[in-house]
């Protein structure tokens, strides 16, 4: 089959490479019939993720047609799925829990020591997001084996067209736990950093939560464009000064609820972010994190502070003072996409979350190393790229 490898910073490639084959009772493949590239991506084709190994095949959003089934899976041959990111088996104490992200059988057991030795504890695994998340083939091809078939992926009703649901996969659950994260209370301001697929899923659900006002933050006149359609007010950082744009909007309070859906790779010219920079290009530090350290400075005292964002490893110069003196509280996390998934599928069919505005572009498997190079070079314009194999 074909499939989206990655061979390195800014290389991947379209290789033929062995189909999938079912290796374990409860396995279900998929032929894939649209998947997308997600901000998290970036991160694997800058080069800051770890454990990534040439020939590795992407890809975490997607869905497809079951066209093969193990003997424990529950799908059944031609029935039409999404599948979350996350994977888990649905019955350890995590998944007991509905904390799937935090599944204690999502890795293979000779893949658990790298999380282990880094977080204390191994997590779920994820579809194409290196040997630290479980070394499984993503679905940026034309078929995936997904592990867990009886737990993860959701059935589609016929007629609803892919582009509708296909981000239940991960950003739509993504932006929503941001905001669930956030404990948004009526009348609350919210303020987001990032408008991205997952910051402007996060306006979207802060506002069905009962948000007053969210304030939007970026610096692509498009994106923000995109919040403003959602009924959010925005801040340019490039134009303006944040933590003082946020007290002037708050009347000197602070946002009630901070969202970072930035993560490790902050843009701007900011000293924190500089410093971080130098730290990275040196190996003396991993990722940067100036738009939680800002988010932290302008929430208000006793506020909450909600990061979807992805970090990896270390980072200094944290406001832990402010952080405390102000008794701020940090929820944060992969999503649990199993747990929101059949919620927010009712959402998208009664018409109450509104998800293809996202899609700026939609091409073939075959020009996926194109995607992903416009989805880096030029976020103002490219807001999510669809692939779908066989589209030309
Ligand atoms: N928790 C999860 O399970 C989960 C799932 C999906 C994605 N993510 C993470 O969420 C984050 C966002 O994902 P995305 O797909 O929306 O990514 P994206 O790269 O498309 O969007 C990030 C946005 O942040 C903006 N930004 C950069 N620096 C900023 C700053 N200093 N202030 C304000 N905005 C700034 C960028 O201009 C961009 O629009 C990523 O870190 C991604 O890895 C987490
Ligand atoms: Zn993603
Ligand atoms: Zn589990």
């Amino acid at each position: 089959m074909r499939a989206l490898a990655w061979h390195g910073r800014h290389d991947v490639r379209v290789d033929t490479v062995d189909d999938p084959e079912i290796l374990n009772p409860r396995d279900c493949i998929i032929k894939v019939t649209s998947t997308a590239i997600c901000g998290s991506d970036l991160h694997l084709y800058d080069g800051y993720i770890p454990t990534m190994q040439a020939g590795d095949i992407l890809g975490h959003e997607f869905m497809g047609e079951v066209v093969e089934t193990g003997p424990k899976s529950t799908l059944k041959k031609g029935q039409r799925v999404v599948v979350p990111f996350t994977i888990a088996c649905g019955s350890c104490y995590h998944c007991g829990k509905h904390q799937y992200s935090a599944c204690d059988n999502g890795l293979p057991a000779d893949n658990q020591d790298i999380a282990q030795e880094l977080y204390g504890q191994p997590m779920s695994g994820l579809f194409g997001y290196s040997h630290m998340t479980g070394g499984y083939a993503g679905g940026q091809a034309e078929y995936v084996r997904v592990p867990f078939s009886d737990v993860g992926p959701i059935v589609i009703p016929d007629g609803i067209e892919d582009d509708k649901v296909l981000f239940l996969s991960d950003i739509l659950p993504t932006g929503w736990q941001a905001a669930e994260n956030a404990q948004i209370e009526p009348g609350d301001t919210v303020a987001v950093w990032g408008c991205g697929p997952v910051g402007l899923f996060a306006v979207q659900s802060a506002f069905l939560m009962g948000a007053e006002r969210v304030i939007a933050i970026d610096h692509f006149p498009k994106r923000l464009a995109l919040a403003k359609r959602f009924g959010a007010e925005t801040i340019n950082f490039e134009e303006s000064a944040v933590y003082e744009a946020l007290m002037a909007m708050t009347g000197g309070i602070g946002p009630d609820a901070v969202i970072d859906s930035v993560g490790l790779e902050a843009h701007g010219f900011f000293v924190d972010n500089v410093i971080d920079q130098i730290k990275k290009s040196t190996f003396l530090g991993t990722d940067r994190a100036h738009a939680i350290r800002q988010a932290i400075i302008a929430c208000r005292k006793g506020g909450r502070v909600s990061m979807p964002a992805v970090y990896g490893g270390l980072v200094d110069k944290f406001p832990l003072g402010a952080f405390m003196e102000k008794g701020l509280t940090l929820k944060t996390g992969q999503t649990h996409v199993q747990h929101y998934m059949p919620a927010l599928l009712n959402a998208i069919l009664e018409e109450k979350i509104d998800t293809t505005f996202l899609i700026s572009h939609r091409m073939d498997l075959e020009e996926a190393p194109q995607g992903y190079k416009m989805f880096h070079d030029d976020q103002n314009e490219v807001t999510k790229v669809v692939l779908k194999p066989g589209f030309n």
